[in-house]
């Protein structure tokens, strides 16, 4: 139904299976994992209840009126769920998907045939939306508004504008990074949701979907302990899950209990919050290299020698969440529970400074 973006493959693969292994980012590994465990219908979508329920009215109200659900944007780190609830709102909207990306749409003429080859009420789902183009941008707004197109015809002073009704379509538009949208684009949706990371026992209910799936023996405490180090994210926790079910397979007999979690968890390099090596090098970087003084995050990327993007895509938000590090005016700062973390103790001054959390 979708693949990944030609961006996201031209990231390239990690050189490092560890490092693979706990990114949200997707990988060549996860197309298999999408095909097989990415939920169709809103029942299955689990979690985020929130969401669901406001989706639900939403698609009900619309159908009964038979008219084009509102332009959903839909935000939150790598692996949460936008792609696959894009889908799942076009499985319920009983509308087919056509699926694209901001980088993918050079010029104002591709989403002009995008657009004028749609169907009445279908979803369009432009993935990493905050990479449009401008003058592409401006070609969206009159569409989202009011189904129209701006054609200009000619050249010079025989230029004339035409106005072309295009199919009534609901736009789903996905990011990571609602801060880098511009305000009229943002204006243009009917609602916004945030994903935010899962909690655990959603992330273990999402684990035991998945093993069902996969003809995986697994016991809930085994579900339990894959969930916590999952980090918050049903891409990761489904690709520990695969993980461990080999490992289980290799070493074992193949069933996954919680001892067996937690020694293929181990194996992988995976602590007992999901932190893997990147991770942990981030903090021990601000914690032992500045001393837990604030850095720069282009200063912090060269250090640990990731890119700022992925730095602030990838894992800066699940850093943040864990209460790891903040942001400061000065840049990013260790907390007192990253140093805890590290089995270290806190500087006096740091610990004092509880006013910025
Ligand atoms: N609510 C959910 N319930 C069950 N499984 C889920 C849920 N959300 C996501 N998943 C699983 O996690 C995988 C990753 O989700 P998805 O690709 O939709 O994330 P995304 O937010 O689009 O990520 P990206 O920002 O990298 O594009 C899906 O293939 C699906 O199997
Ligand atoms: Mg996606």
């Amino acid at each position: 139904m979708t693949g990944p973006s030609s961006s996201e493959w031209s990231a390239g693969a990690p050189d490092d299976v560890e490092e693979r292994l706990v990114s949200a980012r997707y990988t060549t590994d996860d197309l298999e994992i999408d095909r097989s465990l990415r939920p169709k219908r809103l029942t299955e979508y689990l979690g985020q209840a929130k969401v669901k329920e406001s989706l639900s009215v939403l698609i009900e109200a619309a159908a009964g009126r038979n008219e084009p659900l509102d332009h959903v944007l839909l935000s939150g780190p790598p692996g949460l769920g936008k792609t696959t609830l894009a889908g799942v709102i076009a499985n319920e909207l009983g509308v087919t998907m056509r699926t694209t990306s901001g980088p993918a749409i050079e010029r104002p003429g591709d989403l002009a045939a995008i657009l004028t080859n749609l169907e009445e009420r279908d979803v369009l789902f432009i993935d990493e939306i905050h990479r449009l183009n401008r003058q592409v941008e401006e070609v969206l707004y009159p569409a989202m508004e009011d189904f129209v197109l701006d054609v200009v015809i000619g050249k010079g002073p025989a230029a004339r504008s035409l106005r072309l009704d295009i199919p009534r379509f609901t736009l789903v538009g996905a990011t990571t990074r609602t801060g880098l949208l511009t305000g009229p684009l943002r204006d243009r949706f009917g609602m916004s949701f945030r994903l935010d990371y899962y909690a655990t026992e959603d992330l273990e209910a999402i684990v035991r979907r998945s093993a069902g799936i996969l003809g995986v023996d697994i016991d809930d405490e085994g579900a339990a302990e894959i969930a916590r180090r999952g980090r918050g994210t049903p891409r990761l926790a489904n690709r520990l899950l695969k993980r461990v079910r080999d490992y289980a397979q290799v070493r074992h007999s193949g069933n996954i209990t919680e001892d067996i979690a937690a020694e293929a968890l181990a194996f992988f390099e995976v602590d007992h919050l999901g932190l893997d090596k990147m991770d942990v090098r981030i903090l021990e970087t601000l914690v032992t290299k500045f001393s837990g003084k604030p850095v720069g995050l282009g200063t912090l990327a060269a250090s640990v020698g990731e890119e700022q993007d992925t730095l602030e895509d990838v894992y800066e938000p699940f850093l943040l969440q864990l209460g790891f590090i903040m942001r400061t005016p000065k840049g990013r700062q260790a907390t007192p529970r990253a140093f805890e973390h590290l089995g270290l103790t806190p500087p006096p001054d740091t610990a004092a400074a509880p006013g910025l959390f």
